[in-house]
C-alpha cells in the first residue's frame, strides 16, 4: 500500500512523501514527490516536466548513490536544455526540417535545432506542469502524471491525452508506463530522458561502463543527426553492443558516424520478442561499484547518447557541474524522423486508438 506522508516529512521505506520544489516563473507551484521503496531505495520525480530529479540505488556493499543528473530545485528545469530526466514529447528526437504531412495535410513545427525540430519544440512536455496523482500499488510506490497538450501546440494537430504512470518497486525498478489518446490524427513518440551514471551523479566520465545493446542494426545520421533511412548492420562498426563492451572503447575512433555525433548520439534498431511484451533492450555495469541497469521496453527503438554536449557550465544537483560525457541516456522510443520516413514503424496515433508503451529501468548489483 502507497501511504502519502504529509509535506516535509522524512521518507520511510514503503511511501511517498511530496514537498515543495518551488515556482513556475509564471507563479505556478510545483512538486517533488519522493517514492521510497521497502529496502530504503528512492526514485524522486517532480510534476514539473514529469522529470526524474533523483534515482538512489546500492552499489555491491549496500551504499546507496544517486545515479540521475538533475537539478535541486524546479527553477533548474525551468532553465534546463540538456532534458535531465525529462518526459519528452509530443514528439521524442527530431523532425526533419520541422515538418511532416499526415492525412494530406502539411504541419509546419518551429525549428528548435538547425532546421529540424527536437524533442516536441520550444515549450515541449518536459516544460509543462503536469497533473500528479499518487496511486495505491501493490510492490511498489506509483505516481501518475497526466498532460493534456492541446490542438495546434508546438504545431501538432489533435489534443492529446497523456498519462505517464511511474512505478518505483520493491525490487528498485522504475517501471514508467505511457498511454495516450487523440481526438485527431497525430504523431506521437514519448520517451524518458534520464542521464545515468552508475557510479554516482558528478563521479566523473561513463567510459568505463560496460554496455550491451540488443540491437543488429541501428539508424545512421545525416550531418544533423537526421536519420538517412537506412537500417545499418552494427556488424563490423563502433556501433556492434551485442557483447558488453565499454562505452569509451571505441568512442573517439575514426568513424564517420561517431564523428557526426560527437560520440554516440544514435538510435538503434531493438531485437525485439514476438508478442507486445518488454524486451529487454540494453543492460549496463559499472564495474567498480557493481551496479547494473537493465533497460525493458516495449519501443522499437532506443537513442544511445553519451552526454556530449554537456559542457560542465550548467550547475547541478549539490551545485555539481556536469563535464562532456558525464552521463549517458537509454532513450526508448520510435526512431526519429518517423513521420517523414515511410519505412519506419509508425508513429500515428488515430481518434479511438490508445497509445500504449512501457520502459521500465532495473537496478541490481553484480559481485
Ligand atoms: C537527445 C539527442 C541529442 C541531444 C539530447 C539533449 O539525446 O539525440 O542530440 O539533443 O537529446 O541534449
Amino acid at each position: 500500500m502507497t501511504t502519502l506522508a504529509p509535506i516535509g516529512a522524512t521518507p520511510q521505506p514503503g511511501s511517498t512523501t511530496r514537498k515543495s520544489f518551488g515556482k513556475t516563473p509564471d507563479g505556478q507551484p510545483v512538486d517533488l514527490y519522493v517514492l521510497t521503496n521497502k529496502s530504503g531505495a528512492e526514485a524522486s520525480i517532480t510534476n514539473y516536466g514529469g522529470a526524474v530529479v533523483s534515482l538512489k540505488v546500492p552499489d555491491r556493499n549496500g551504499k546507496l548513490a544517486d545515479v540521475a543528473l538533475g537539478y535541486d530545485t524546479a527553477g533548474g528545469y525551468v532553465n534546463d536544455k540538456a532534458y535531465f530526466g525529462a518526459i519528452v514529447g509530443r514528439y521524442g528526437n527530431r523532425i526533419g526540417h520541422a515538418q511532416f504531412v499526415l492525412d494530406g495535410k502539411t504541419y509546419t513545427l518551429a525549428k528548435n535545432n538547425g532546421e529540424n525540430s527536437l524533442h516536441g519544440g520550444i515549450k515541449g512536455f518536459n516544460k509543462a506542469v503536469w497533473t500528479a496523482k499518487i496511486l495505491s500499488t501493490e510492490g511498489g510506490q506509483s505516481l501518475e502524471l497526466s498532460y493534456l497538450s492541446k490542438d495546434g501546440e508546438e504545431g501538432f494537430p489533435g489534443n492529446l491525452k497523456v498519462s505517464v504512470i511511474y512505478t518505483w518497486t520493491d525490487a528498485d525498478a522504475l517501471q514508467v508506463e505511457y498511454s495516450a489518446t487523440t481526438d485527431k490524427e497525430t504523431v506521437v513518440n514519448l520517451t524518458s530522458h534520464s542521464y545515468f551514471n552508475l557510479a554516482g551523479q558528478s563521479s566523473g566520465d561513463i567510459l568505463g561502463h560496460l554496455l550491451m545493446i540488443q540491437a543488429e542494426k541501428f539508424t545512421p545520421v545525416d550531418a544533423d543527426l537526421i536519420p538517412t533511412g537506412e537500417l545499418r548492420d552494427v556488424a563490423g562498426t563502433p556501433f556492434d553492443f551485442r557483447k558488453a563492451t565499454a562505452i569509451g572503447a571505441r568512442i573517439d575512433q575514426d568513424d564517420e558516424q561517431l564523428k557526426l555525433g560527437g560520440g554516440y548520439d544514435h538510435n538503434f534498431v531493438l531485437r525485439r520478442s514476438a508478442d507486445p511484451v518488454e524486451s529487454l533492450a540494453a543492460r549496463v555495469v559499472e564495474p567498480t561499484t557493481g551496479r547494473v541497469m537493465e533497460v525493458w521496453t516495449t519501443e522499437p527503438g532506443v537513442q544511445f547518447y553519451t552526454g556530449n554536449f554537456l559542457d560542465g557550465k550548467t550547475a547541478g544537483k549539490g551545485g555539481v557541474a556536469y563535464p562532456r560525457r558525464s552521463a549517458f541516456c537509454l532513450e526508448t522510443q520510435h526512431f526519429p524522423d518517423s513521420p517523414n520516413q515511410p519505412k519506419f514503424p509508425s508513429v500515428v496515433l488515430k481518434p479511438g486508438e490508445r497509445y500504449h508503451t512501457i520502459t521500465t529501468y532495473k537496478f541490481s548489483i553484480e559481485k
